[in-house]
């Protein structure tokens, strides 16, 4: 009573079984995720990895399993040890079992599918990243809600597209999670971040560096430490430039370092990259070697730095450190405020009292908030009390943006490597004692990166800018906001303004 079967008798055993069910399991998940991935709306970058690398594998897997299964069963056959069929679907218990198994199979699978996509896309999502592990994230959370990239995801940046990203960052983001629940992480965060991706891997898929030319406009609204908390502003030229790629068809201003035919490269002092030893750009003929004070570095210390990752290929990020997490320093903060209104400049010395109760260290974020509040109540009792709430309300603001003591995380802890007021930024390089080996240095000229176009007390007596018939064009001299009698030009601006009280 041997039923009909559509299929060989060794086609029957479970290597061969299982094969298909991997196989339709691979193919729907497949279609699956493709059809979940077109409804969704934005593709996800990882998507790929799925529908194209690891579903496709079992698919071949399984179609590869059904053939091995039936080699097998025929050498068991050839050898005379015939079995039972496995399934026999003439017999009504095993089809029965079939059909259960089936079904129950398909359902399992099919959940499986979208708890693991939606679990994965879950995993990328910037509440994952930035609020789930509050208190360890909040800082570059909250920094980044507030910067110009509070669109663009966390993932954008810190893994980007690949598949060999996806996985580093999956192994290394496990570890991470582990760190959290058991409470070992660092406080604050060590930046910079040894691995981070390749900047041209992650910033250019967003900024092309051959498209930047010209110029671009900077305010910088300022607030003197004095009772009337003058007002100052400077307004900048900043000569962004572009690489060789740019209209202009070749390398010029800020962007130059970028250009591939200049391929900078340093070796840092330390791993916080805030001054190096060795600086050198060009190829060939044309390599230009920089070091302290022109002195040769030896051989030893270069191996040194090679094998602690010190040695770096300048990218978008040395300078662009904080492109999201920006940490603002009290002095900085508190201008701002001002010039937003979110801190009345009409208070007398509002300024100072503000940057100084900024800059004090408290435990934790509350005692800080009522700190505040209590200082500006003890500084300012016969003032308004719905002005003075308001100013309480400007100053707590502030601090609840940018400082953030239970990670310690000030702006003294992530220097931003753009400009050179606070921190050494620009020059680590430009005006430090780097030199050739004929005592060339590197240009801190006040007109190599910017021009001066205003400057002075707003509402009061303005520089003015006057260019003569056939001079360069090369802006104002700088004024300094008070008189320090030259050192300006002797002495580093960061050398004076740390961000802090400590000028008043
Ligand atoms: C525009 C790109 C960008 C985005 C978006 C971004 N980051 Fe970052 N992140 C960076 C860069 C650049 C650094 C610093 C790299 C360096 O100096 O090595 C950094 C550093 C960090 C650090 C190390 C501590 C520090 O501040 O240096 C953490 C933690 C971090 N980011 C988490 C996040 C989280 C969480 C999000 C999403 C809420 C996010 N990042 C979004 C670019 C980005
Ligand atoms: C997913 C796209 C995306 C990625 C990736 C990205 N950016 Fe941006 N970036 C933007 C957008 C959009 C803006 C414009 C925001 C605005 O004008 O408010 C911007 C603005 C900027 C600005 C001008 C900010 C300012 O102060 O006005 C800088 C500088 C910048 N990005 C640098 C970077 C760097 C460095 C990286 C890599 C670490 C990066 N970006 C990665 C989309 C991106
Ligand atoms: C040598 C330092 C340095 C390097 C390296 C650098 N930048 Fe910049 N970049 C600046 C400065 C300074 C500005 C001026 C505006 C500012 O302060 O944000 C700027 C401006 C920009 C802007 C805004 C331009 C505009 O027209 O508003 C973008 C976007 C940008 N950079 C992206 C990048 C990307 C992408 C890279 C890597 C390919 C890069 N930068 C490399 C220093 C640098
Ligand atoms: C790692 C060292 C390093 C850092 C950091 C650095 N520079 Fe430079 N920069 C150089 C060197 C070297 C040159 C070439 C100087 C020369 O030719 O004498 C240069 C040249 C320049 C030039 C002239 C480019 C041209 O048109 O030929 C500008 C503008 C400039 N830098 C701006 C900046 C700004 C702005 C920053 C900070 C945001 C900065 N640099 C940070 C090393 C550096
Ligand atoms: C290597 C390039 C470079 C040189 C040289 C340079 N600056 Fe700057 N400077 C910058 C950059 C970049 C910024 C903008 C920083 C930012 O975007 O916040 C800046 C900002 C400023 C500001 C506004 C303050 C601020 O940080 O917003 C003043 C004022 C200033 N520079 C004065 C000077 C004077 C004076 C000199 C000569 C002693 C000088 N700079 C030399 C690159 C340079
Ligand atoms: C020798 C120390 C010293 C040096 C160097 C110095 N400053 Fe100042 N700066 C001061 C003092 C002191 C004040 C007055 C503090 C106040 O009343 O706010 C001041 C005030 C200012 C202010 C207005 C107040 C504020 O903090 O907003 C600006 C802007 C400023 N300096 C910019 C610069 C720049 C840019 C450089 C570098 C080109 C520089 N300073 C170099 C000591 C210095």
């Amino acid at each position: 009573m041997s039923p009909k079967r559509p299929y060989p008798r060794q086609a029957y055993n479970f290597v061969s079984l299982a094969g298909v069910g991997m196989a339709l399991f691979g193919l729907a998940a497949i279609v699956i995720l493709f059809v979940l991935n077109s409804f969704s709306g934005h593709s996800n970058p990882y998507l790929g990895i799925f529908v194209f690398v690891l579903f496709p594998g079992v698919l071949v897997l399984g179609l590869l399993l059904i053939p091995a299964g039936m080699w097998m069963e025929r050498r068991r056959m050839d050898k005379g040890q015939e079995r039972p069929l496995f399934i026999d679907l003439g017999n009504a218990h095993h089809r029965n079992a079939m059909v259960t198994f089936a079904v129950g199979t398909s359902i399992f699978l099919l959940l499986t599918t979208l708890g693991l996509y939606g679990g994965y896309q879950y995993t990328e999502s910037v509440q994952f990243c930035g609020e789930v592990c509050h208190t360890v994230m909040s800082p570059e959370f909250t920094a980044y809600s507030d910067s110009p990239h509070a669109r663009v995801r966390c993932v954008e940046c810190h893994i980007g597209p690949g598949a060999a990203w996806f996985v580093k960052s999956k192994i290394s983001g496990t570890r991470q999670v582990f760190k959290t629940v058991l409470g070992t992480y660092p406080t604050p965060i060590p930046t910079p971040i040894e691995n981070l991706r390749p900047a041209e891997e992650v910033c250019e898929e967003c900024h092309w560096p051959e498209k930047f030319y010209g110029t671009v406009g900077k305010t910088l609204n300022s607030y003197l430490g004095d009772e009337e908390n003058t007002h100052w502003q400077f307004n900048l030229l900043l000569k962004v430039g572009g690489t060789s790629d740019s209209p202009r068809g070749h390398a010029t201003g800020i962007h130059w370092h970028v250009d591939e035919a200049n391929r900078m490269t340093y070796v840092a002092v330390d791993s916080s990259r805030q001054s190096f030893r060795l600086v050198a750009w060009g190829e060939g003929e044309n390599r230009v070697v920089y070091t302290r004070k022109g002195k040769p570095l030896p051989e030893e210390e270069l191996t040194e730095a090679q094998a602690d990752g010190r040695v770096r290929t300048l990218d978008c990020v040395d300078c662009h450190n904080r492109p999201s997490h920006i940490y603002k320093a009290p002095d900085v903060a508190v201008n701002e405020a001002m010039a937003k209104g979110l801190i009345d400049p009409a208070i007398p010395n509002v300024k100072v009292e503000a940057v100084q109760v900024l800059s004090a260290i408290y435990a934790t974020s509350e005692g800080a908030q009522d700190s505040i509040a209590l200082a500006f109540e003890e500084a300012y009792p016969d003032l308004d009390p719905g002005e003075r709430a308001r100013a309480i309300e400007g100053v707590q603001a502030v601090y609840a943006r940018n400082m953030f003591p239970e990670m310690k995380v000030r702006w003294d802890r992530y220097p931003d490597n753009r400009g050179h007021w606070i921190y050494p930024g620009c020059f680590r390089c430009h005006g430090s004692d780097l030199q050739t080996p004929e005592g060339k240095g590197i240009s801190d000229d006040c007109s190599l990166c910017h021009v001066i176009l205003a400057q002075g007390p707003v509402g009061g007596p303005a520089d003015t800018l006057v260019v003569a018939e056939g001079r360069e064009f090369t802006g104002l001299t700088f004024h300094h906001p008070v008189d320090i009698g030259g050192e300006e030009f002797e002495t580093h601006c960061y050398d004076c303004h740390l961000g802090d009280d400590s000028l008043y």
